[in-house]
């Protein structure tokens, strides 16, 4: 496996496999790697011949008051975890490769970025689309696979690729999660032995609002009501738990069968915030 640090060495190499005839799969992450993102790249690797990941923090998604500075950065331990699941070349650039000091075009999202996550960290999801519309430029992978964990993430990702016409096809892995429920995420490193147990108690929430969906509970608001100040009693800041449409990304207050709906939750656990969700579909 080759760590590649340019977008001409990537470049070539990509077109190496390429000219071999082998199909090529794309992971994006921002290392301090888990078994989530492992599991995207065995999952990929059902796809395509070749995986590529990159490593790379993106500064333009971190709020001012976010925590760029402090994100785990593991390069090393990511490097050996990715020879270990067989990736065939990581690309690792450095911001000076990636954003050029003078920009002169922004992205802005219309929609699908007013509610869940977009609502609450104004420029993440810009952030996120103007990094993975240069990654796919750059890696032009067959297929990329993204984690249903940021499911936000990947409906727009979709509406880019779309808009766009990026030659890419798009695959959602589900959540991994800890025994316990915990979904992993490179965020759960910041949490307290005290928080790490309360932490599962979101996932727990999101289970019970989806069995009371299906047993065909009514008032949907009171539910998830009740569930927020279970909660909060745990000590949990609720940001957002609720119901979404996954098309529109915009809440409902009812489900209706055969549609696609997104049961979300984002919570503060002192100062890290936690989001999980299920992806709710009724049938008849
Ligand atoms: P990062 O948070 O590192 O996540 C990389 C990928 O792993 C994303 O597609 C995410 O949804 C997925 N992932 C995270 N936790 C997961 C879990 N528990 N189970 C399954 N998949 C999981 O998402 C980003 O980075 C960035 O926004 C990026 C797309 C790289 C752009 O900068």
């Amino acid at each position: 496996m080759e760590a590649i640090n340019t977008i001409q060495g990537i470049r070539d190499k990509v077109a190496s496999f390429k000219n071999e005839g082998l199909k090529v799969g794309f992971v994006p992450t921002m290392g301090a790697l888990h078994e989530g993102h492992i599991s995207l790249i065995k999952l990929a690797q059902k796809y395509v011949d070749e995986v590529v990941v990159s490593i790379y923090v993106n500064p333009k998604q971190f709020g001012p008051d976010e925590d760029f500075e402090e994100y785990p950065r593991t390069m090393e331990s990511d490097l050996a975890k990715c020879e270990a699941a067989g990736v065939s070349a990581v690309f690792a650039p450095s911001d000076a490769i990636i954003y050029e000091d003078e920009t002169y075009l922004n992205i802005t999202i219309d929609s699908l970025n007013t509610y869940m996550d977009g609502g609450s960290r104004p420029g993440f999801f810009e952030g996120i689309v103007t990094v993975v519309n240069k990654l796919l430029n750059i890696i032009t992978p067959d297929v990329a696979v993204f984690g249903q964990k940021d499911v936000q993430q990947f409906r727009i990702l979709q509406q880019m690729v779309r808009e766009f016409n990026h030659n890419v096809q798009l695959i959602m892995g589900p959540i991994i999660r800890a025994n316990d429920g915990l979904a992993l995420s490179s965020r759960n490193a910041y949490l307290s032995g005290e928080q790490r147990k309360v932490a599962p108690s979101l996932y727990r929430a999101l289970s019970y609002v989806k069995k009371q969906i299906e047993n065909g509970a009514k008032n949907l608001d009171l539910v998830l009501k009740h569930q927020k100040t279970e909660l909060e009693a745990k000590g949990l800041k609720i940001d957002y738990l609720d119901v979404f449409s996954f098309d529109t990304i915009a809440p409902v207050n009812e489900v209706k069968p055969k549609q696609k709906y997104i049961l979300a939750g984002a919570v503060y656990l002192g100062e890290t915030r936690l989001i999980d969700n299920i992806i709710i579909e009724l049938h008849d």
